[in-house]
């Protein structure tokens, strides 16, 4: 299983050294099969890759320009540049990232242009609350991954990463039956093998033993509780418990 960290606007150089307790962790056999990758903001990867030098814990971005080359881009960072100072993975299509306009075409582009840079992908799909109630759920997120993932033929290093929207920072989880139902359509939408899936939504310590119940879920895209390493390792501890 995957556990993402996915830290959005938050952290500074202090933050760092709440890490000695997962990089602990992630020594120990408690982790058991679990993988832990953090995405901090771009300000702090160059510290984050120094800090898991000696541990397998992996580092990604939040985001990138869908370039491929250096360029009058004034605020913005490449995945070329992402795997220069040490991120493996990129976070794209982030709801947030939606909201303020990155529309399928364009997050297309940089998954394309992370691949090129041989960044793995966390695609993030979902859909809002009004959507869900006028039960456009499967429309939306097959046109997320249709477009999304438009001329992509190697699919091997991306992951997808439900997130349902209304689920974000709101403490509301979706039951496991509907998670699993949109689990199993996901998966539908590929031939052959299906990218590994996540789950991204108010993931904490007290709802993980549902989540962790739900079949064919490859791990989890966590925000807010990621910032704290007891919440997050906790999370892991019962996945496995
Ligand atoms: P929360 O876990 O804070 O709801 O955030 C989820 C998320 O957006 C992860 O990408």
């Amino acid at each position: 299983m995957y556990f993402v960290a996915n830290w959005k606007m938050f952290g500074n150089l202090k933050s760092i050294n709440t890490l000695d307790k997962v990089i602990k962790f992630s020594k120990s056999k408690e982790i058991k099969k679990g993988r832990l990758i953090y995405c901090p903001p771009n300000t702090l990867i160059g510290s984050f890759y120094k800090k898991f030098q000696n541990c397998l814990i992996d580092i990604g971005a939040q985001n990138c320009h869908e370039s491929d080359h250096y360029g009058s881009h004034t605020g913005f960072v490449n995945s070329k540049m992402l795997k220069s100072v040490g991120a493996n993975y990129v976070i794209l299509g982030h709801s947030e990232n939606r909201k303020k306009g990155e529309n399928d075409k364009l997050i297309n582009l940089k998954i394309k242009s992370a691949i090129n840079a041989k960044l793995k992908v966390i695609f993030c799909i979902g859909e809002t609350l009004s959507e869900k109630k006028k039960s456009k759920t499967k429309s939306i997120l097959s046109k997320q991954i249709n477009v999304g993932l438009n001329k992509i033929k190697k699919k091997s290093n991306i992951f997808i990463a439900y997130e349902p929207v209304w689920s974000i920072g709101t403490g509301k989880i979706p039951k496991n039956k509907d998670l699993e139902k949109i689990v199993q359509f996901i998966k539908s939408k590929f031939k052959g093998k299906s990218p590994k899936i996540l789950y991204g939504g108010s993931v904490n310590p007290q709802n993980i033993n549902d989540l962790k119940k739900i079949n064919n879920l490859d791990g989890f895209l966590i925000g807010g509780a990621s910032q704290n390493a007891k919440k997050f390792i906790d999370i892991v501890k019962k996945t496995y418990s």
